[in-house]
């Protein structure tokens, strides 16, 4: 049975989302500044969404574990990762040498302080914790061993090649990859309402698969490119089959208007879509510069849209509102089976280097943006209401 979704009031998803938000339109600035690509990418990817993740596991582990809810303070590891983040697009932009030599190891260390966090949480829960926390401590462990790479590739710059390729595919794949797949498998039959039985069944069993493959890819992709074409296979054959069981065990129901579901579809498809592209490019078909946009369109956008249309009611107002909340949701997921039919186009275009994708993923990140906002917007307490009522 997947585990109800308490709701848990959290600060850090707030920062969060703020920083998430301030980043989608700051890497919509930076594409028209002609800053560096790998700003853009640290933009989207360590300032947008590694805080999100940390955010988003503060508020799944404690009902993962079925502890209490996380405290306050935990607030400071996300700003911390933020920071760490901004260092880095701080070297990509002005190319100062300390802020290249600090940010890996500073998004190390609230890494590895989360995990035991994490971990802790883990020992305290009664009983086994949920199989999704073992997806997160994996998730985070990866995202340890990239920041890692790219910290030792400042130090060893004859190692800098397959470092940065390790630290690109372990961070991509396996950090932010597997805290999808982990999460989705709890999301989609919450978005559902209908429990999924062989949910726990897959996220026992497949985490050795997911995340080897992971590892294997991210070692192999700058070294040894058969062990990446293994990994990727391992990588793509529990991600094949979860979708294969989505479509079976929860049918039509998955493309009912007005719910996040078809975007968390199409966020599998484009992840398994990635892990193609990857395979042809490694065989010589493809480019690989393809690949990140292809990422962010095909995969990330339509996930976190999908996340963000069940989940933001929630974290803004936590707590027994279920009317409003419900009001909410039917908002944020308006035109998701379009939204989603056009984010997956626009994968398949990134994918064989269409630019005219680009414009199918600025569509989808406005979309998202708006969204946003005018949920918190409406999540502000109405002045004109008795205290007890807003
Ligand atoms: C505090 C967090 C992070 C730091 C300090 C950091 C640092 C770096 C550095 C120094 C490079 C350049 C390596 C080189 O060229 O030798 C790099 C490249 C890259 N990183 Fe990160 N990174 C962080 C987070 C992330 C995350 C979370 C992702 C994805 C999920 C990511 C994806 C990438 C990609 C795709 C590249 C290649 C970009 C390009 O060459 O255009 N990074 N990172």
């Amino acid at each position: 049975m997947p585990p109800k979704l308490k709701p848990h009031h959290s600060p850090a998803l707030l920062a969060a989302l703020t920083a998430a938000g301030a980043a989608l339109a700051l890497a919509g600035g930076a594409a028209w500044r002609d800053w560096p690509p790998a700003a853009f990418w640290h933009l989207v990817f360590a300032v947008g969404a590694m805080p999100m993740v940390f955010a988003a596991m503060t508020y799944f582990t404690p009902v993962l574990t079925r502890t209490p809810e996380a405290p306050r303070s935990l607030v400071a590891m996300s700003l911390v990762a933020l920071l760490a983040a901004l260092g880095i697009v701080g070297w990509f932009v002005r190319g100062s040498e300390a802020l290249r030599l600090l940010s890996p190891w500073l998004g190390l260390a609230t890494t590895l302080a989360f995990l035991q966090w994490i971990a802790r949480r883990w020992r305290a829960c009664l009983g086994r914790p949920h199989a999704c926390l073992r997806w997160y401590a994996a998730a985070l462990a990866c995202l340890g061993l990239g920041l890692t790479a790219v910290g030792l590739s400042a130090i060893v710059p004859a190692w800098a090649g397959p470092l940065r390729a390790f630290h690109l595919h372990i961070n991509t794949l396996g950090f932010l990859g597997l805290t999808a797949i982990g999460t989705l498998q709890v999301l989609l039959p919450t978005v559902l309402g209908q429990p999924d039985p062989a949910a726990a069944r897959r996220l026992a069993r497949d985490l050795p698969w997911s995340a080897g493959g992971a590892l294997a890819v991210a070692a192999g992709a700058g070294a040894w490119w058969p062990l990446a074409a293994i990994g990727a296979l391992a990588y793509a054959w529990p991600l094949g089959r979860l979708l294969v069981d989505a479509l079976r065990a929860f049918g039509p129901r998955l493309w009912q208007a007005r719910q996040a579901s078809p975007l968390l579809v199409a966020a599998m498809a484009g992840l398994m879509l990635v892990v193609f592209h990857g395979l042809l490019h490694g065989v010589g078909i493809g480019n690989a510069r393809n690949a990140l946009p292809l990422f962010l369109i095909g995969f990330l956008l339509p996930l976190v849209s999908g996340a963000v249309a069940q989940l933001l009611p929630v974290w803004l107002r936590p707590g027994a509102q279920a009317a409003w909340q419900k009001s909410q949701r039917w908002r944020l997921a308006a035109l998701a089976r379009f939204r989603a039919a056009v984010l997956f186009v626009g994968g398949l275009l990134a994918a064989t280097g269409i630019e005219f994708a680009l414009v199918f993923g600025i569509l989808g990140a406005l979309w998202l943006l708006v969204a946003m906002l005018d949920t918190a917007h409406r999540a502000r307490p109405d002045p004109r209401l008795p205290t007890g009522e807003r």
